[in-house]
């Protein structure tokens, strides 16, 4: 009897770890049920554009992009919900802060520029003034952490991004996830490169022309022929020397050292 009973107990020992373990395997929130059908997004580059190098393990999806321009323009990557990418890479102003150094939640001034994000997608070179981060993917899970940005800790974003009204279903719509305890940050830096490369200049007048779709005015084509040194009767200029067509960029950088 004795022997009966302490094997029942030991039982429901066992029983009870399988269900504690079990509870914490499946915790989170089932995300199997919204469908997942990913559709290709289309970048339409103008002719003249090179082609961008996209990853094979990132391709740009309309669901990605979606997901990417709402962490993007969220003050939830930041400590105290007060600034997001966006604070600094401000769409009014090219997607820079229009400020020599950015200033970030702590009202700590950074030591350089923000620079603009048009055309990023197109930048191989490796990415920050000093070209320290490779790859968009890379970057982008810089800023939530850093002290003078938005000194906030990844793990904390993605404990708000998991029971987030909205974000579960992105991401789900976005990569397919079973689960919101598969929201990781990688996941959510992939989104922010997918919006940041549909961030080009198609539509600028430069780019108009060149399409044939504008056309310069007087004054114009002379800046044409002194920035690209185009006009044998005006002097050479030499900036499109390091401001190639068509983007207006070498995309390398100058070893001094
Ligand atoms: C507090 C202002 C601030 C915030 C917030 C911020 N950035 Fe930046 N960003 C900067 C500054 C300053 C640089 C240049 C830093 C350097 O070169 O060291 C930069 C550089 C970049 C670059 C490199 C661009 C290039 O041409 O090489 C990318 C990409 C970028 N930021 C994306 C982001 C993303 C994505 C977020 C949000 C997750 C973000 N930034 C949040 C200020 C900010
Ligand atoms: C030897 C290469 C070189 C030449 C020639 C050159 N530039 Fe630049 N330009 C640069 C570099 C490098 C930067 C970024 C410098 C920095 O911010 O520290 C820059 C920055 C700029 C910027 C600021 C861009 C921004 O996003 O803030 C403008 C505008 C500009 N150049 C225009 C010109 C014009 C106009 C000419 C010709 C009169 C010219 N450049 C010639 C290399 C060059």
């Amino acid at each position: 009897m004795k022997n009966k009973l302490f094997i029942i107990f030991i039982a429901l020992i066992v029983l009870t770890n399988i269900s504690c373990s079990d509870k914490e395997g499946n915790s989170g929130m089932d995300l199997s049920h919204i469908p997942y059908s990913p559709e290709n997004y289309d970048l339409k580059l103008p002719a003249h554009f090179p082609n961008m190098y996209i990853p094979t393990d990132n391709p740009i999806t309309k669901q990605g992009v979606t997901l990417g321009r709402n962490l993007f323009y969220d003050p939830i990557l930041s400590a105290d919900s007060s600034m997001s990418c966006a604070s600094c890479h401000l769409p009014e102003f090219n997607f820079t802060d229009g400020k020599s150094v950015s200033v970030g939640i702590d009202g700590l001034p950074g030591k350089r520029s923000a620079m603009s994000l048009i055309n990023i997608g197109f930048v191989q070179a490796g990415l920050f003034w000093d070209g320290r981060s490779k790859t968009l993917e890379e970057q982008a899970l810089l800023p939530v952490e850093d002290p003078i940005e938005l000194h906030n800790t990844w793990p904390n974003v993605v404990e708000k991004l998991k029971v987030h009204p909205k974000y579960p279903t992105m991401f789900r719509e976005a990569f397919g996830i079973s689960n919101t305890e598969k929201i990781t940050k990688e996941l959510a830096a992939k989104a922010i490169a997918q919006f940041e490369r549909i961030i080009v200049s198609k539509d600028s007048k430069y780019d108009k022309i060149q399409d044939g779709k504008a056309f310069y005015t007087d004054l114009e084509l002379i800046g044409f022929g002194l920035f690209f040194d185009d006009d044998p009767d005006l002097p050479d200029t030499e900036c499109g020397h390091c401001h190639n067509v068509p983007l207006a960029t070498s995309d390398d950088f100058l070893i001094t050292d």
